[in-house]
């Protein structure tokens, strides 16, 4: 069996739901208190042994290049100053290699990975969707790297959902289960409520064969008319059983506001660096909005 040793990481996406933050930068680099939300996935693919990732990324998304690229200036000047601590932080990391290609039109999830088959050859690869933050003591993509290696077939990281957000996900039919894992039956992009197979939902992490190109090549648009990956997956899952893992730990979804502000609260709250602080700052506002709803 082949390693997992190559990511994608799809950055090409507009981020219209962040504008006007998003017109003049990448919704990647969108700061959870000081560092981007792309640096938490790249993170994750490094601990869980990625030895190189792609970046996919479009127009307008040259300081994702450029935050992952040694900035010798800065550097240089970190460390007349003294602050090394800050010069770690900076430098870029020697243990995985980032490549980039751009996507020449946004046509959507499926084909931004399309766009990465030569990197990947004929190999198994993972995929890191960057509206989903993952924290778990064994990173959500290592979590499916080892259910690969056990079972040699395309796999997706999944969790429960409400009902009423189906519309959002990709969610998954399930077939047999087995304690968190699931063989697929069915996959549908973004169903309403009432047609939703269940409440599983695919959690923007994924382990693929790369079998997938072929169908992603001639994949017609689906949902939002794009062309969707989980529906390559579906037709993926005709050819060979594909797997679906109920991953652990907690999910952070910045990839709306409501999700990304909760993110930074959330990430502020466990920072040592704040120390309570936040907390004291949290009961302050709460306490002055309060008694400003009396006043009105
Ligand atoms: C993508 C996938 C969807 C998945 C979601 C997770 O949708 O197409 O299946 O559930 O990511 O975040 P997007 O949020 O890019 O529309």
């Amino acid at each position: 069996m082949k390693r997992v040793k190559k990511a994608i990481i799809p950055a090409a996406g507009l981020g219209t739901r962040f504008l006007p933050a998003t017109k003049a930068m990448p919704k990647e680099m969108l700061p959870i208190i000081d560092r981007p939300t792309i640096d938490y996935i790249v993170e994750e693919a490094k601990r869980s042994g990625i030895e190189d990732i792609i970046i996919v990324t479009g127009k307008g998304k040259r300081a994702i290049e450029d935050h992952f690229d040694k900035n010798i200036e800065l550097e240089d000047n970190l460390i007349k100053k003294g602050k090394h601590a800050l010069l770690e932080k900076i430098q870029p990391s020697s243990n995985v290699e980032i490549h980039y290609i751009r996507q020449k039109e946004p046509r959507g999830l499926g084909n931004a990975v399309w766009c990465a088959r030569k990197f990947i050859g004929d190999e198994p690869f993972a995929v890191l969707l960057g509206d989903d933050i993952v924290r778990a003591e064994t990173p959500g993509i290592k979590q499916l790297i080892m259910q690969f290696e056990k079972l040699d077939s395309s796999i997706i990281g999944v969790q429960e959902i409400p009902i009423e957000e189906t519309e959002r996900y990709g969610i998954v039919e399930s077939d047999k289960k087995q304690g968190r894992l699931h063989s697929v039956k069915k996959l549908v992009e973004k169903p309403k409520m009432e047609a939703a197979p269940s409440t599983l939902a695919i959690m923007g992490r994924y382990v693929l064969t790369p079998a997938i190109f072929d169908l992603l090549e001639n994949q017609v648009p689906g949902a939002g008319g794009e062309i969707q990956l989980t529906d390559a997956i579906n037709r993926l899952n005709e050819l060979e059983q594909v797997y679906a893992y109920q991953l652990e730990g907690n999910r952070y979804d910045v990839g709306d506001k409501m999700g990304f502000l909760r993110t930074t609260v959330d990430f502020a709250l466990e920072n040592s660096e704040f120390s309570g602080q936040v907390e004291q700052m949290l009961r302050e506002l709460l306490e002055k909005y309060h008694s400003r709803e009396v006043v009105r």
